[in-house]
């Protein structure tokens, strides 16, 4: 890279990282959620903190730990993870790796729903949860730098331009999830960077070597 102020370019600039899944309850004993193991997310908090930013990770349920380095706020429905977003506001950039479910139970069960015999199999309605990355990429309080990540099954390089548009953001990576590829829930990604002005496809690589070019990249622009 073509840093040349040390090791911490991102010194003094504040990071907000969402990674994981949501959980949007059921009733007490379940939940709808995405696949994400947070892998990815986690990653890319972690070589924001190296390079000297202040990163708050915003964390749905994950198996993994904690990033050392990182204020890491833990939260389960989409609706907490807007909300801790919203509180760790001002930052320099925004950072949503998280796979928030798309709809939540319209109204969660208070008691566990129990089988009953003979009588009819409940349906679920569902109601839309809030776009955190569409909130923050158009709040008035928008980080300089926005980022979103975009998991496609096909069509990847238009349906991701499209949520860069929708979603007022700088830049989406997105990555082809396909059962095909493997990628989901592995430790290695492929993505294609996806600008204004361009397309950037990255190699084949492990998720930390991911978030590493990422955080080098974000180094750069907030040197430029
Ligand atoms: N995202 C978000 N809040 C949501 C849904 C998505 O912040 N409620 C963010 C994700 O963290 C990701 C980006 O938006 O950075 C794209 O998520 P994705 O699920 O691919 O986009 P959607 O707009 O939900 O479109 P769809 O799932 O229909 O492809
Ligand atoms: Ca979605």
């Amino acid at each position: 890279t073509m840093l040349d102020d040390g090791e911490k370019p991102l010194k003094g600039r504040n990071a907000i990282v969402t990674s994981g899944p949501t959980h949007e309850p059921i009733d007490p004993v379940r939940y709808i959620a995405n696949r994400s193991s947070g892998r990815q997310g986690h990653a890319i908090a972690a070589a924001l903190a190296k390079l000297g930013a202040e990163v708050t990770l915003v964390s749905g349920p994950v198996a993994i730990a904690d990033p050392v380095g990182v204020h890491t706020v833990h939260v389960e429905r989409a609706e907490e993870m807007r909300d801790a977003v919203l509180a760790a506001l001002p930052a320099d950039m925004a950072v949503m790796v998280a796979a928030v479910a798309d709809w939540r139970v319209a109204s969660a069960a208070d008691q566990k729903l129990k089988k009953h015999p003979g009588e009819s199999i409940p349906t679920l309605a569902l109601t839309e949860n809030p776009d955190i990355l569409k909130t923050v990429g158009h709040h008035t309080m928008r980080p300089r730098l926005v980022i979103g990540f975009a998991a496609e099954t096909q069509d990847v390089e238009s349906n991701a331009r499209a949520k860069l548009e929708r979603k007022g953001a700088d830049l989406i990576v997105a990555n082809d999830v396909s059962p095909a590829t493997g990628i989901m829930g592995g430790s290695r990604n492929s993505v294609r960077l996806i600008r204004h002005d361009g397309v950037e496809r990255w190699p084949d690589l492990a998720k930390e070597e991911v978030a590493e070019r990422l955080a080098a990249l974000i180094a750069e622009y907030f040197h430029a």
